[in-house]
């Protein structure tokens, strides 16, 4: 499948989805805490997108039961929001994608529960730089392994796993387009990264250093395989002349 380019107009209707969901993990920030369940984030973020016409694109996704992925803990990805208390100590990634007239913008956040433990405070931070150092080379004439390289880079010095069968991807009016985006590779290797490209970078780590999953019966959830943490931190960008622009912040 060939990688669709978008025009300005189309890049400035994806960010309307991206500020939207921008907001609302802002939102989310200052409310998620101890005693909250993922049940109760996953309602609230279903009404914040509504009251802003605009509804959560993984709702019936390949049969996804919610509008949201809430992931605590050894849950790494896709899993289901539940009635839970949230407790101090608890890591959770809340993974949405905002469909906006259309168009769609992807982005997960991690977020830490009260005070947590220096090994989860650590694979946050570090799984955030990630995605920030996978920005940067984001660039017309830069190639995915650019990406994939700067990303695989920070997992390696800090010893943390990286969840190989999980990777960004394009995105537009579908939720996956071409190319994917791996979060390990070769630099000056992979499709070459052109004005008008939207993509998602999204490192998912876990605490680890395997990065070894498992799939739950639900045929969604995963989990890492050895009981460690998972994060995840993901924003959809436009690859534009004057560098990345990042959609899915405020
Ligand atoms: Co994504």
């Amino acid at each position: 499948m060939k990688i669709i380019l978008k025009t300005q107009e189309e890049i400035l209707k994806i960010r309307e989805a991206g500020k939207i969901l921008a907001e609302c993990h802002g939102e989310l920030a200052g409310r998620i805490g101890p005693g909250m369940t993922t049940l109760e984030i996953d309602e609230w973020v279903e009404q914040y997108l509504a009251a802003r016409k605009a509804s959560p694109e993984q709702k019936g996704y390949r049969g996804y039961p919610f509008a949201t992925c809430a992931s605590v803990n050894d849950i790494v990805c896709h899993g289901f929001p539940n009635d839970r208390q949230l407790r101090s100590g608890d890591i959770v990634t809340i993974d949405i994608v905002v469909n906006k007239d259309g168009w769609l913008a992807d982005s997960a956040w991690s977020y830490r529960i009260g005070a947590v433990s220096e090994e989860a405070d650590r694979l946050l931070s570090v799984t955030h730089q990630a995605l920030e150092k996978g920005i940067a080379q984001a660039v017309p004439g830069n190639r995915v392994g650019d990406i994939s390289s700067a990303v695989q880079g920070i997992a390696r010095e800090a010893g943390v796993g990286i969840v190989k069968p999980l990777i960004g991807h394009g995105i537009g009016r579908s939720m996956h387009e071409p190319p994917d985006v791996p979060n390990f590779g070769r630099s000056r290797t992979g499709p070459v990264l052109r004005e008008g490209m939207v993509i998602t970078i999204e490192p998912i780590f876990t605490s680890g250093d395997t990065g070894a999953v498992l799939w739950e019966d639900d045929g969604w959830t995963i989990r890492s395989a050895d009981g460690s943490l998972g994060a995840h931190y993901e924003h959809t960008l436009a690859i534009t002349k004057k560098g990345p622009l990042v959609l899915t912040s405020l």
